[in-house]
C-alpha cells in the first residue's frame, strides 16, 4: 500500500500542469492544493482495484488515478469558495481565494476539471476502455454525481431535509465518485459487469460511511487537526445535525459492519487488496 501511494504521490508530483505564462501567480495556484497533499483515497481506491488482477497495469493507470484526484481536488477548492462552504483552511493551507483571490480559485477549479478528462484521454489505454472512463467519471463527478449533491447541499442550508433526502444529498455529492473511482478501477481489470456493479454499490456504502465521518470531523476535531476549516456546518444537512453526533457514530458503526461485511465477499485478490487500505478508513471514526 505505501508503495502505491508513493508511486502516486511521484506521478503527481511528475505531472503537475507546468506551462508557465506572464501570469504572476496561476500556474502556482493551479499546483498548490494539488501538492498540499490529502489522504488520495479516491486514486488508491482506484489503484488497489487494479492491482488486485492486473498489477501489471498500474503504470497505465497512473494517469487515470491523477485525473480522480484532479477532479476532486477542484471539487474541495470550489466547495471552499465564499458563495458555497466559505472556508480559509485546506489540506492545512489557507484556501485559494484567500491566498490569492476568487477568480484565481474559480479558474483553478475549472482547469483542473477540465484537464482531468485530458489525462484520461491521454492514458496508455485501449480507446474503448477511456471511452467508459470518461462516461464513469463524468456522470458520476458530474451532473449525475457530486455537482447535484453539492447544489443540493448548498441550497437547503438553513433547511432541514427528510433522512431519505439527506441519503439522496450525501449519496450524490460524495458517495458516488467513490463508488466511481472502483468502477474505474474496475474498467480498466476489465472486470465482469457484474463484478464492476458489486464494487460500484460497495463504494456507495463505502461513499456515505466517509461522509458520515466527515460531519463528525466538522463536529469533533479542530481546524488544525482536520487541515481544514471545521465547526463550518451549524447550517448544514449533515449527519450529525439530523443525528446528533452520537446518533451519526452509531449510524457510522453500523455502516462501517456492513462495509467489513461485503468487504469479506469479494473474491480473495480483490478482498486482499481492497482490504489493506480500507481496514484504517471503515474504521477512522472510532
Ligand atoms: C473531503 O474529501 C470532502 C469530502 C467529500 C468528504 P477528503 O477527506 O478525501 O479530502 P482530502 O482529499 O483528504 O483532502
Ligand atoms: C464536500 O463536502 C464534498 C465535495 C464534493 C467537495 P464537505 O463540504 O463536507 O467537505 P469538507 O468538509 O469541506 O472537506
Ligand atoms: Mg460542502
Ligand atoms: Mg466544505
Ligand atoms: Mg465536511
Amino acid at each position: 500500500m505505501e508503495k502505491l501511494l508513493s508511486l502516486f504521490e511521484e506521478y503527481l508530483l511528475n505531472n503537475l500542469p507546468n506551462s508557465k505564462t506572464f501570469h504572476p501567480h496561476f500556474e502556482d495556484a493551479l499546483s498548490d492544493m494539488l501538492k498540499a497533499g490529502g489522504k488520495r483515497f479516491r486514486p488508491m481506491l482506484l489503484l488497489s482495484v487494479v492491482k488486485s488482477n492486473k498489477s501489471l497495469l498500474i503504470p497505465n493507470s497512473l494517469p487515470i488515478a491523477l485525473g480522480l484526484e484532479f477532479l476532486h481536488t477542484y471539487s474541495l477548492v470550489h466547495d471552499d469558495l465564499p458563495a458555497m462552504d466559505n472556508a480559509d483552511l485546506r489540506r492545512g493551507f489557507q484556501t485559494l481565494h484567500k491566498k490569492y483571490d476568487e477568480v484565481t480559485a474559480i479558474l483553478v477549479g475549472d482547469a483542473l476539471n477540465t484537464h482531468a478528462f485530458n489525462l484520461l484521454a491521454n492514458a496508455s489505454l485501449s480507446n474503448d476502455i477511456k471511452i467508459e472512463l470518461v462516461k464513469c467519471l463524468s456522470s458520476n463527478g458530474g451532473i449525475d454525481g457530486m455537482i447535484i449533491g453539492q447544489a443540493i447541499d448548498c441550497f437547503f442550508e438553513n433547511q432541514k431535509l427528510e433522512l431519505n433526502q439527506l441519503e439522496f444529498l450525501h449519496i450524490h455529492k460524495t458517495a458516488k465518485l467513490i463508488a466511481a473511482s472502483l468502477k474505474m478501477g474496475a474498467i480498466i481489470c476489465e472486470y465482469d459487469l457484474n463484478t464492476q456493479e458489486k464494487l460500484y454499490n460497495f463504494g456507495i456504502d463505502l461513499g456515505l460511511l466517509f461522509q458520515i465521518q466527515d460531519d463528525i470531523i466538522d463536529e469533533t476535531c479542530t481546524s488544525q487537526e482536520a487541515g481544514k476549516t471545521t465547526q463550518n456546518d451549524t447550517s448544514k444537512n449533515s449527519f450529525v445535525n439530523l443525528l446528533g453526533l452520537t446518533g451519526a457514530i452509531k449510524s457510522a458503526d453500523e455502516l462501517a459492519l456492513k462495509c467489513a461485511n461485503i468487504l469479506n465477499t469479494f473474491d480473495e485478490n480483490l478482498k486482499l487488496s481492497l482490504e489493506e487500505l480500507l481496514l484504517k478508513y471503515i474504521n477512522r471514526h472510532k
